[in-house]
């Protein structure tokens, strides 16, 4: 039997085709099978609730927003397309396919197009297949990666950095030097590679000290690398030195949200 992607959708009220109930069942009546959330706006959507998604088994997330420019909350469509850029970064650290999320546009007078994107999307997760988080077995490490990206969501530099992409972009920063989309880019990859390395390495020393090489082979890491970002943590307070062992510094997290 051909695999059915489980599929939530996250879609604002104002793309909803009109004549679209959802019967109170979370089910579009007529419409290709997803498990809808209605939002007022996309740009209202945290990037930890699509994670939580992923982690309580659906195959596939599905945004779907008013098209650009229009949004009924001024820039809600474009600031979900900014998080949900970074979001699919993250993803792709953890092992996750990051085709198993997707933003789209529609508006609600366009019931032909929201039925094909619903199609589209589901077809796209069917050939990926089941998500390796759902199911009675979820993969421990995918697991293990999502939950440190859930960590990452909350981090300010990088909510900062989303905030602000646009601004920084079109209008420059406090000395009006405008910044490329490419070096942008750049500084963002580089704080979400930083930072989720940060989270695992701090989950990992949750509950069990751990020596800088020993998270380094868990991590297939190079030691120095780990290095600096124990160094990173003990400043933020984050993690700090538990004992030595065999003249082995071990680690333990300070606090873990
Ligand atoms: Fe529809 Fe903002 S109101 S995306």
């Amino acid at each position: 039997m051909m695999f059915r992607p489980k599929i939530v959708g996250f879609l604002c009220n104002w793309s909803l085709p009109q004549e679209v109930n959802t019967t109170g069942t979370g089910i579009i009546q007529g419409y290709p099978k997803i498990r809808i959330v209605r939002v007022m706006c996309i740009g209202r959507i945290d990037p930890v609730i699509v994670l939580e998604t992923f982690v309580k088994g659906a195959d596939g997330v599905l945004v779907i927003g008013c098209h650009p420019p229009d949004c009924h909350y001024i820039e809600g469509n474009l600031q979900a397309e900014r998080k949900i850029k970074m979001l699919k970064k993250l993803i792709s650290r953890t092992g996750l396919e990051p085709e198993r999320l997707r933003l789209d546009w529609a508006y609600a007078s366009e019931t032909e197009l929201f039925a094909t994107i619903i199609d589209d999307f589901r077809t796209q997760v069917a050939v990926l297949g089941p998500s390796p988080l759902a199911g009675k077995k979820p993969d421990e490490n995918v697991l293990a990666g999502i939950m440190a990206a859930k960590a990452v969501t909350g981090d300010s530099r990088l909510r900062t950095l989303v905030g602000r992409e646009k601004e920084l972009i079109e209008e420059g920063n406090v000395y009006n030097e405008k910044v490329e989309q490419e070096e942008f880019d750049e500084v963002m990859n580089e704080s979400i590679d930083e930072e989720y390395v940060r989270s695992r390495i701090r989950l990992l020393v949750k509950d069990r000290p751990m020596s800088v090489e020993g998270l380094a082979r868990h991590l297939g890491l190079d030691p120095k690398k780990v290095l600096r970002h124990i160094v990173v943590l003990r400043h933020r307070g984050l993690v700090a030195l538990d004992k030595i062992e065999r003249e082995d510094p071990l680690y333990i997290a300070l606090e873990v949200t």
